[in-house]
């Protein structure tokens, strides 16, 4: 397996839209080798997802894990899922703010509005369909990644530009706040 570089803010690719995977495609060495290196440089980057076109490959192909992630250490755990074309749909109408970060964005946070509930309808790695609920935090993060494929990062949706922050900065003055609203949130969808 091989380390991805990933594409950083300001990289033309991450503002295009990625492509439709076939299943043939899909089913290919080639294309399997890819998925298996996307998730070994999601897990040594300590992201809690990564899509194909953040290291420059532009399929609607994204990649999501969070097992006790030291990045994100108030996410909820999600297994390793690979979403091949996913499309999500909002249920209901309620919302919720996160504060995002991005392996693409260094040393930057900010609070973004997402649904509190999601349709995800995708295929699997195996080409598999994949059509089930996602809620509170972890619909964040799925949504996070999936504006991913639609050239689309978590800057676009920050609507109080005041929210954006350093890491640092996150950890000195808004992480007790916000594991508190992650708290509240886990307790209302259950993750
Ligand atoms: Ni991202």
């Amino acid at each position: 397996m091989t380390l991805l570089k990933i594409a950083q803010v300001g990289t033309p690719i991450l503002r295009t839209v990625a492509e439709e995977v076939s299943a043939q495609a899909l089913a290919s060495t080639e294309v399997q080798q890819f998925i298996d290196d996307l998730v070994e440089t999601m897990r040594d980057a300590s992201g809690a997802g990564l899509a194909a076109i953040q290291v420059y490959r532009p399929l609607r192909i994204c990649a999501l894990e969070v097992d006790r992630n030291p990045r994100y250490p108030y996410k909820p755990d999600i297994p390793l899922t690979i979403l091949v074309n996913p499309v999500l749909t909002p249920i209901g109408e309620a919302t919720f703010e996160n504060y995002e970060g991005c392996l693409s964005v260094p040393d930057l946070r900010g609070v973004v509005r997402r649904h509190a509930r999601l349709r995800v309808q995708a295929w699997d790695r195996e080409g598999n369909t994949i059509d089930h609920e996602v809620a509170g935090v972890t619909a964040g993060t799925y949504a996070h990644e999936v504006d991913h494929l639609d050239g689309k990062l978590f800057l676009d949706r920050v609507e109080d530009t005041r929210s954006l922050c350093t890491w640092k900065s996150f950890a000195k003055h808004h992480e007790a706040k916000f594991r508190a609203n992650v708290e509240a949130v886990v307790a209302r969808y259950g993750s």
